[in-house]
C-alpha cells in the first residue's frame, strides 16, 4: 500500500506480519510520510535510498517472524537505518527482543497518534532536508544520534540494557557537526517539539553546551567532553518514576525528594558499569551543586566543583528556564539571565557572562 500527500517528506517501510496489515498504524504514519506496507518476507535485501526508516510491527514471540526480520536488518544495507518496533502492549512485552533486533525506539498499542508522529519526526530523517542541503543532512543526523542516546538512557537502561561509554561517543561527532553546520536555533527548533519533557530537556542542554564550547573556541576534544556531559547529566532520571518526571504541575515535597535522588542514581548506574571516565561521573553526580554549598547531593563548595560541572550546571539551569513547561510559559532569554544573575554566590558568574552571547537570539 502506498499513500501520497503533498506534504509527505519521508518514505517509510512498514514491515508487518499482521493479517490486517497494520492498517491503523499505516494510517497514522501517513501524516508524516509515504508508507510502503510489506510483509516480513518481502523486506527487500537493499532498501531504496530514499527510505528514511523502517517500522516493524510483528509478533515478537513468533520465532519465524523474528528470524526473518533479524536476517534482513543485520545486513550492511540496513545498518544505519532507524527502526521503530511495535510492542504488544503498554507493559512492554517483547521490548528486550526489540532492542536485541536493534530497535532505535519502540511504541506500543493502544497507539497514541501524536506521540508516534513526534517520535518519527525526531528519529527518522526528513528526506526533504536530507536531499537538499548538507546543513539539513548534518542537523538530521545529529538530532537522530542524540535521540538514540536518549532512548538508550530512558528506555533501555531501566529495562536492564546497560549503557556504555562507547554508546555516547558514537553520537558525539554527529552532534558536533549538526550544531556547527546548522545553528543552535535550528537545533532547538528541531528538538523542541519532542514529546517527552526529559528527552527534550537533555537535547536542549546538549545544544547549548556544544554551542557554548564552539563559541569559546574550545578544541574539538573539549567540545566532545561537553557534549558527553550534557547528554548524560540527567541519566539518573531514568530511574525516577515517569509519573513524577512527566507531571504536568509543580511537584509536591515528597516528589521533589524523589527527583533529587537522580544524581546519585545516575552515578551508581554508570559507576557500576565501569567504562565511564571519572569526569563524566562527576558531572552526573554533581550538576546540582552550588558554589556556596547549598546544592545537592553532597553540598560541595567552591573549588570542590570542577569546571566542566560548573559549565554543565549553568547550561542546565538556563535550558530548564527557557523550556516550555505545562504549568508555566518559557522565560525569555533576558528573564532567564536575570534570574541566574541573581543566583549570585551559587553560579560561576564569569562563565555565565561568557555564555550570554551564545543564547542571544537563539531562543
Ligand atoms: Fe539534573
Ligand atoms: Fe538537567
Amino acid at each position: 500500500m502506498s499513500a501520497n500527500s503533498s506534504s509527505a517528506k519521508r518514505r517509510l517501510l512498514l514491515a508487518s506480519d499482521r493479517s490486517d496489515r497494520s492498517t491503523e498504524l499505516a494510517n497514522i504514519l501517513q501524516s508524516v510520510g509515504e508508507v510502503d506496507t510489506i510483509s516480513t518476507s518481502d523486506i527487500p535485501d537493499t532498501p531504496a535510498s530514499h527510505i528514511s526508516g523502517i517500522v516493524v510491527d510483528i509478533n515478537l514471540r513468533s520465532a519465524q517472524s523474528v528470524q526473518r526480520v533479524r536476517d534482513k536488518l543485520r545486513t550492511e544495507a540496513y545498518r544505519a537505518m532507524p527502526r521503530l518496533f511495535v510492542l504488544a502492549d503498554a507493559l512492554h512485552h517483547g521490548s528486550m527482543q526489540a532492542w536485541a533486533l536493534g530497535a532505535t525506539d519502540t511504541i506500543s498499542r493502544p497507539f497514541d497518534a501524536q506521540g508516534i508522529l513526534q517520535r518519527i519526526r525526531s528519529a527518522f530523517p526528513d528526506t526533504h532536508g536530507f536531499d537538499t542541503t548538507d546543513r539539513g543532512k548534518a542537523l538530521n543526523r545529529g538530532v537522530a544520534a542524540a535521540h538514540e542516546v536518549m532512548v538508550k538512557i530512558f528506555q533501555k537502561l531501566p529495562a536492564g540494557v546497560p549503557l556504555t561509554f562507547s554508546d555516547i561517543v558514537a553520537a558525539e561527532n554527529k552532534i558536533l557537526k549538526a550544531i556547527k553546520h546548522s545553528s543552535l536555533r535550528e537545533w532547538l527548533t528541531t528538538v523542541g517539539c519532542h514529546h517527552t519533557d526529559s528527552y527534550r530537556h537533555c537535547l536542549f542542554v546538549t545544544g547549548f553546551a556544544v554551542a557554548f564550547a564552539q563559541h569559546l573556541g574550545m578544541r574539538e576534544d573539549d567540545q566532545r567532553r561537553l557534549a558527553r556531559a550534557a547528554l548524560l547529566h540527567d541519566v539518573g532520571k531514568a530511574f525516577v518514576p515517569v509519573a513524577i518526571l512527566d507531571k504536568q504541575d509543580v511537584l509536591s515535597e515528597e516528589e521533589t525528594i524523589e527527583i533529587r535522588k537522580h544524581p546519585r542514581l545516575g552515578y551508581d548506574a554508570l559507576a557500576a558499569q565501569g567504562s565511564f571516565p571519572p569526569e563524566m561521573l562527576d558531572v552526573v553526580l554533581h550538576h546540582h551543586e552550588f558554589l556556596d554549598g547549598t546544592g545537592y547531593p553532597d553540598g560541595l563548595r567552591g573549588d570542590q566543583i570542577s569546571d566542566i560541572v560548573r559549565l554543565t550546571t549553568i547550561v542546565d539551569i538556563y535550558a530548564a528556564l527557557v523550556e516550555k513547561r505545562a504549568y508555566r510559559l518559557p522565560y525569555t532569554h533576558a528573564k532567564a539571565f536575570s534570574i541566574m544573575e541573581q543566583m549570585d554566590g551559587k553560579l560561576d558568574q564569569h562563565l555565565l557572562q561568557a555564555f550570554r552571547p551564545v543564547t542571544m537570539g537563539s531562543y
